[in-house]
This record gives C-alpha cells, sequence and structure tokens, in this order.
C-alpha cells in the first residue's frame, strides 16, 4: 500500500472520534473500531508492538505483519543511559524482590512506604541540591498530581504549546486559568503574563519531547521574576543528561536556585519508572498532602527503588555515560546531515525527522522496519497536523558503526519516496 493509496483512509484521525455525529449512547466506539480495523489492514498499526527483549541498542520485537520475531537497532527507547540493563542495577532489584516480594501493597500514605523508598528520596534530593523530594508512581502521575495539588480556581497556569500531556492534564484537574504562549517564545510568554493578576505557575520543558530542542530557561526565569510568578521545570528528557553532575538544564544554565518545582522522571534516564518533585521541605510537605494521583494510588515496589538507587548512584559516579549520549546524539546529526537529511535542528537525543504528511511518515517507518530500523512514527494528535516525523531517540548504548548504518537507511529510504 503506497502512501497515495491510503489518502481517503487519512481524512480521519484520532479526533474525529473525540464527539459523536449522531445521538446514539456509544455509537462512537463502533465507528471509532470501524476505522481502526481499517487503520489495522492498511498496515498503520506501527504503535505497541510487542518486544521480546530488553531495549538495549539492537532490540527483539513482534512483526505486526509477519508475526514473527525480528532483530533491529533501537532508535526508539527511553533508556537513553542503557542503566535499565546494567547488571548491578537488575542484581539490586532482585535481591529486594526477594525481601519484599512483588509490590508495595499500599498507598504511600498508608502502608505503602518502605524505608527503601524513603532513603532513595533522600538520595534523590541530595543529588539534586534540594532540600526534599517527593516520589510519585509515574512521571505522567507527578505532573497530574502535583500541578492541580499546588494550583486551584482564580490562578493563571502558563504553558507551552508544546506542554506534556501529563502537565495540560495537571492544569485542567487543577481548574485554574490556563494560557498558553507560543512554543519556547519568551517574548509571547511576557505578552500574556503582563496581563495577569493573582498566583501564576509557568511550566516548561527542560527537552521538549517530541523536538528535542531545550526550552529557553534564561529568559522564561527573567520573566518569571519580572511578574512574580513560580516555574516548574520538567526535566523527563534532560536530567541525567545535561549539566556537569547530570543534574539537567536547570544546571546547565546555572538557574537551579531561580526554579521553584523541579520535576523529572526515572522512566527515561534511569531506566525504571516513577517521578518526582525536588523543592523545599514545606513545598514538599503540601503535595504529600494534597497530591491526589499519589495519595490514592500504590506506591512504587520496593525492588524497583532499589534498582532506582543503584541506577542513580550509576549515573552520578560514570559521567562518562553522558559524554557517551552527547557524542552519539551529535554523530547521528551528523550522518542525517551527511546523508542529505534537511532541517535537524534538535539539541538533544531526541532528534526529529520531519517528514509532514502522516501516510509518507507510516511508509517510511515500515519500510525502515522492515530493513531492520526500529523508529517510530509520530503523528497528530501528539505533533500539529502535517508535522508528523520519524523521533530517532539516541541511547549511550548505540555504536558508531549502528549509528551510520541507521542514519544511512533513514536517508535512503526517505530519498527513494521523492
Ligand atoms: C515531558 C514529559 N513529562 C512527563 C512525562 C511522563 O513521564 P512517564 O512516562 O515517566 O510517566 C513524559 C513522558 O514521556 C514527558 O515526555
Amino acid at each position: 500500500m503506497t502512501p497515495e493509496e491510503n489518502k481517503q483512509f487519512n481524512e480521519y484521525d484520532f479526533s474525529s472520534f473525540y464527539f459523536g455525529t449522531d445521538d446514539g449512547q456509544f455509537t462512537i466506539i463502533d465507528q471509532f473500531n470501524a476505522w481502526h480495523n481499517e487503520a489495522i489492514r492498511l498496515g498503520y498499526n506501527q504503535f505497541s508492538m510487542p518486544l521480546t527483549s530488553a531495549p538495549l541498542s539492537v532490540v527483539k520485537l513482534i512483526h505486526p505483519d509477519f508475526h514473527t520475531e525480528s532483530e533491529l537497532i533501537n532508535l526508539s527507547s527511553y533508556n537513553y543511559l542503557g542503566i535499565a540493563t546494567r547488571k548491578e542495577v537488575i542484581e539490586s532489584a532482585k535481591e529486594a524482590l526477594d525481601t519484599y516480594g512483588l509490590g508495595a501493597s499500599g498507598s504511600p500514605i498508608l502502608s505503602g512506604t518502605f524505608q527503601i523508598g524513603v532513603d532513595f528520596a533522600k538520595q534523590l534530593a541530595a543529588f539534586k541540591k534540594k532540600e526534599a523530594a517527593i516520589i510519585f508512581p509515574t512521571g505522567y502521575s507527578t505532573n497530574l498530581g502535583f500541578i492541580s495539588a499546588i494550583m486551584r480556581p482564580g490562578d493563571t497556569i502558563l504553558l507551552d504549546q508544546f506542554a506534556h500531556a501529563s502537565i495540560v492534564d495537571g492544569a485542567i484537574l487543577s481548574k485554574a486559568e490556563i494560557v498558553y504562549f507560543k512554543h519556547n517564545n519568551s517574548i509571547d510568554l511576557e505578552k500574556k503574563i503582563s496581563k495577569i493578576k493573582g498566583r501564576k505557575l509557568i511550566v516548561v520543558e527542560g527537552v521538549y519531547s517530541m523536538d528535542g530542542d531545550m526550552c529557553p530557561l534564561p529568559s522564561i526565569v527573567e520573566v518569571a521574576k519580572k511578574y512574580d510568578s513560580k516555574i516548574l521545570l520538567d526535566e523527563a528528557h534532560s536530567a541525567f543528561i545535561f549539566g556537569e553532575q547530570g543534574r539537567g538544564i536547570a544546571e546547565l544554565f546555572g538557574l537551579e536556585d531561580q526554579i521553584d518545582f523541579h520535576m523529572g522522571t526515572f522512566s527515561k534516564s534511569l531506566g525504571g519508572i516513577g517521578g518526582y518533585i525536588c523543592g523545599s521541605q514545606e513545598i514538599i510537605n503540601y503535595a504529600n498532602a494534597y497530591a491526589r494521583s499519589r495519595f490514592f494510588s500504590c506506591n512504587i515496589p520496593p525492588a524497583i527503588f532499589a534498582g532506582l538507587s543503584k541506577g542513580l548512584q550509576i549515573a552520578i559516579e560514570e559521567p562518562q555515560l553522558r559524554s557517551k549520549i552527547q557524542n552519539n546524539f551529535t554523530l547521528m546529526k551528523e550522518k542525517l546531515i551527511h546523508y542529505g537529511i534537511e532541517n535537524i535542528t534538535s539539541q538533544s537525543q531526541i532528534i526529529p525527522v520531519i517528514i509532514g504528511d502522516e501516510d509518507k511518515t507510516f511508509f517510511i517507518a515500515k519500510k525502515l522496519l522492515n530493513e531492520g530500523i526500529f523508529v517510530l512514527p509520530v503523528v497528530y494528535p501528539a505533533v500539529t497536523k502535517n508535522k508528523a516525523r520519524l523521533r530517532v531517540s539516541i541511547s549511550a548504548t548505540l555504536d558508531e558503526s549502528q549509528i551510520d548504518f541507521a542514519a544511512h537507511k533513514i536517508a535512503s529510504v526517505i530519498h527513494d519516496l521523492k
């Protein structure tokens, strides 16, 4: 099936099935399924492919068309530093499994708090050079729970137009007013914030998850201070990678003390699961009492805390991992440009290769899958319409020849389609 043959199908996307077109209760579910099944038949089902190996530089997965196991170069993992699969991390988690069993079996506020988790929060706060840390089950629930805990109706939350869904959902849940500013544009932010009275929170991301660009933190901080706003910085994709000690872009820009709430996840560079806010003891006490996504949810299993603790130790003691990932993403960008790909603007390990057209993007990703490269298509609503892309995600576990091979393949599949 070529991109041209699929045009009719592509008049629809997920937004078409959000509201129904008739009064029938839940007929929208049948309409969605008719479209969804057609998507699978036409080969658009390139999401949620089941992996059958660890997410290393080479990964095994079940091919969606052939239903057989394929081995591919992995350009789609968040295991940025390779910590998810480090022997010491696995050993540490295994030991804790033997001691504590599978899960936490309780909310952190009731019976789900274990000493190992308390110690890890202290280890993290010390690493981030903050008074205290609070840990949530996921990065998503961190933004959801924390933003809705500290903001109220009548307050205003200023969001970058490309804000992650977890930030948007947290802001919606808080019932504060939401004001969007243009992506990475502090002039637009100032235009908007200058008209706002009352309590204000600006939320920005260290590295944006679909574009791989960094937030212009110095000018954002300047605006925040001028208009007396608090700042939450989400370092999901930048903590443990940027900054001399790996504390993220706040460290890189020398602005750690200017950020009120430092947010991040353990699902990416530390290769586990969970999220955090680091800040003053007072704010952590408050979040502990009001963040419902944590309060009313089971805690992270002790075995995961054990693995995270070892992973954090590795991230601290092995700065060469940060050098390796930085060398790798620089090399990938150079190679893509060398093989003729234009418009590479990423500043990080997330390198979008913009295709624009959704059909073409799916087609290219499928071809690459068949040629040994695991790189995922990203389309609306994850990115704006007509900005469909391959989202290349680089890790420290890739070697030079894998990067060269993958860049060459990506470029030749794209050029063949022109
Ligand atoms: C910027 C940002 N914040 C938060 C999250 C949620 O993190 P998690 O996947 O750990 O729930 C993500 C996930 O990709 C993200 O990109």
